[in-house]
């Protein structure tokens, strides 16, 4: 089992093929960290991207399977994981997805599926790693919350109630956590370029774009920039926290 020094952390990555995923393995990875990015098997195509887009990296990234609503599944991967590379260090649960609708249309399924994924993902993810983190005294957890989770939003009480949830996690643990080296924090981003927001129909989505301060949206290495920040081995007294990085799209205390 590999050894971890201070400056080659192992990092999971979930949702690590996605948008904002992508951007925090490259981030991680250039800041020294051994990056694992956890995903769906089923996105073949997009692992082929994401290898192309990271080549330059090496094999400081590497990729494994996993369903993040599956909790056993979650349990295999990331032994499957410390076995190879050795203890986890950092924890950074990106994987979120949407099915935006009206609570007037909103299907139980819609409910469910974004629930199992954005929500029960955390805890699957965390219940795995949290005793190794906390036995080694080492551990930093960020987990990507929502503006919308602050704010609401319109077609998203699915999503919201998971993003605001998320964040009542992170304090939680943040506490339960705190005397052993393991910190637990969010970052909520604002609208991002990303294809979760290109989803967004585009009458609504330069609405959106307008009432962004900073006059544009954010990128994936806008949001990477928090979490490494985060993740590093000297931000051993920020926990349970939330950092928001919206553009100043939502401004609060
Ligand atoms: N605000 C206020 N009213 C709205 C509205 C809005 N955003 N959107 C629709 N309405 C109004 C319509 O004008 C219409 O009014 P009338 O009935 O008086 O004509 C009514 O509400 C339509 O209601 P419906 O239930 O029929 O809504 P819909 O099916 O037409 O559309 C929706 C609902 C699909 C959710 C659509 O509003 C939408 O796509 N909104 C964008 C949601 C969004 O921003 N998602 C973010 C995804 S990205 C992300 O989540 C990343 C992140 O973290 C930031």
């Amino acid at each position: 089992m590999a050894s971890s020094t201070p400056d080659s952390r192992l990092a999971v990555v979930t949702g690590g093929l996605g948008g904002l995923g992508t951007g925090i393995c490259r981030q991680l990875a250039a800041a020294g960290r051994r990056v694992v990015a956890l995903d769906l098997a089923a996105r073949q195509e997009r692992l082929a991207a994401f290898r192309r887009e990271l080549a330059d990296l090496g094999d400081a990234v590497s990729f494994e399977p996993a369903d993040v609503a599956d909790f056993d599944a979650c349990g295999a991967a990331l032994a499957r994981i410390e076995a190879a590379h050795g203890g986890i260090g950092i924890l950074v649960n990106a994987a979120g997805i949407t099915r935006d609708a009206s609570l007037r249309k909103m299907t139980p399924r819609q409910w469910q599926e974004l629930l199992r994924v954005n929500l029960d993902g955390v805890f699957n993810t965390c219940r795995h790693v949290v005793e190794g983190m906390t036995a080694r005294g080492f551990g930093r957890i960020v987990n990507i919350s929502s503006v919308n989770g602050q704010t609401g939003q319109f077609g998203q009480t699915n999503y919201a109630a998971a993003k605001a949830g998320v964040h009542g996690f992170t304090m939680a643990l943040a506490r339960e956590t705190a005397r052993k080296g393991v910190t637990v924090n969010t970052v909520s981003p604002g609208y991002c370029d990303t294809p979760m927001v290109a989803a967004v129909p585009e009458e609504i989505r330069a609405q959106i774009v307008a009432g962004i301060p900073v006059g544009r949206l954010g990128t994936p290495a806008d949001i990477a920039r928090a979490v490494v920040f985060l993740a590093a081995d000297d931000a051993g007294y920020i926990t349970g926290a939330n950092l928001p990085v919206n553009g100043g799209y939502f401004m609060s205390f």
